[in-house]
């Protein structure tokens, strides 16, 4: 398959949209463990690429030092060691990698004494099971932004969910799948069921794919995998988020709402919520995605599958969406006679759930 550099032209849309997502997601973790104190955290990326696109917009290696940047102070005040590794594979573009680095380094030389930076110029392929050691021991952000979608296979994602403090993002070009899906080269890799994800329309196609990863990840697996689609004409590229802990994954789907409101899970109307808006317009109740998640709240609400927030909060997670849906269906119902629970608010929250453990239970008043 014929790779494109995309180096020697300025990135697209979907790439910046990529790369905003990536940062957005730096800004949020680099804090968690900084405010613990913990003594030293990780962020690799394995595809680092030179630096900046041709017209100088920073790609992923510069926005995380521009995060640190960010965060410098803090950093400094609690004393946490910041380990920065840099991969690029392609010599010349490791140059670049390099240079771009060395320089931003030098105008912002504070950044440089609070980090530690590690360049690296291999294939990553044998640079991951070098560093897995130093992923395994401290708390680490991963980004594997690979072209293609080669290295998304089960080794890596078997290695990448023994981890407990590991929180990734891969990107990966979902249109691949769909047109290689079944070819033995690609099967090699990833042996996925073509026939299950071409059973769905093409737009799910980077949905489906995660579905097909969650089948290969142990049954008691703590790890938990969330897309986010990039259309970009027939092309759908997506990245696949993926952490254990449940405020990584708060976090995560936080960027991911705020990217989008409709659907918090690609950047186009993945499940024509806006022409279900209309159809309910003239009658018909075509549900969309947030009103068909608040239904089914509803239903384990009274069906007393779901009986207090700790099993809500883990139920809204598991679903990809944020506490304020469930918040509002379950505000409603109290509104309306159906249940009954202590206070204003269902504390559908990570703060009451894992931080204060403030449990409330929901009394079902009438079916
Ligand atoms: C999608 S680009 C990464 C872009 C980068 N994150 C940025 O923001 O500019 C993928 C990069 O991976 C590099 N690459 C390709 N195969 C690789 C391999 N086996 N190991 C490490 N890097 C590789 C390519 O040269 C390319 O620069």
């Amino acid at each position: 398959m014929a790779y494109k550099d995309l180096h020697d032209k300025p990135f697209e849309e979907n790439t910046i949209a990529k790369l905003e997502i990536f940062e957005d997601y730096a800004q949020a973790w680099i804090p968690t463990f900084v405010m613990q104190n913990v003594s030293s955290i990780c962020i690799f990326d394995f595809f680092a690429g030179t630096g900046y696109d041709k017209n100088g917009v920073a790609g992923s290696p510069i926005r995380i030092l521009d995060k640190i940047k960010e965060q410098v102070i803090s950093i400094f005040q609690r004393k946490v060691k910041v380990r920065v590794f840099l991969n690029e594979f392609n010599t010349e573009k490791f140059e670049l990698l390099k240079k771009s680095c060395e320089e931003y380094l030098k105008i912002n030389d504070y950044v440089g004494q609070a980090i530690e930076i590690n360049y690296f110029n291999e294939d990553f392929e044998n640079l991951f099971h070098k560093l897995l050691p130093i992923i395994k021991d401290f708390p680490s952000l991963v980004y594997l932004d690979q072209n293609g979608i080669k290295f998304l296979s089960e080794k890596y994602i078997l290695e990448l969910e023994k981890m407990r403090q590991t929180d990734f993002l891969y990107f990966a070009s979902a249109s691949y799948l769909w047109r290689f899906g079944d070819s033995r080269e690609f099967k090699a890799h990833l042996d996925v069921e073509m026939s299950e994800v071409k059973s769905e329309p093409y737009r799910f196609v980077h949905r489906s794919f995660i579905n097909q990863l969650k089948k290969k990840l142990p049954l008691n697996t703590q790890l938990k995998l969330y897309p986010f689609s990039l259309k970009k004409g027939a092309n759908i590229y997506g990245i696949i988020f993926g952490a254990s802990h449940p405020l990584a994954v708060d976090k995560f789907l936080r960027i991911a709402w705020k990217r989008n409101e409709i659907n918090g899970e690609a950047n186009f109307d993945i499940d024509d919520d806006n022409l279900k808006k209309q159809r309910s317009l003239f009658g018909n109740q075509p549900l969309t995605k947030i009103e068909a998640f608040q239904e089914n709240v509803r239903n384990k609400i009274l069906n007393k599958e779901i009986v207090d927030n700790f099993q809500l909060f883990g139920f809204v997670l598991e679903e990809g969406h944020l506490p304020k849906h469930a918040t509002e269906i379950l505000r409603k119902m109290k509104s309306e006679g159906e249940i009954w629970f202590d206070g204003k608010f269902p504390l559908i929250t990570y703060e009451n759930v894992y931080s204060i453990k403030r449990k409330i239970s929901y009394l079902v008043l009438k079916k």
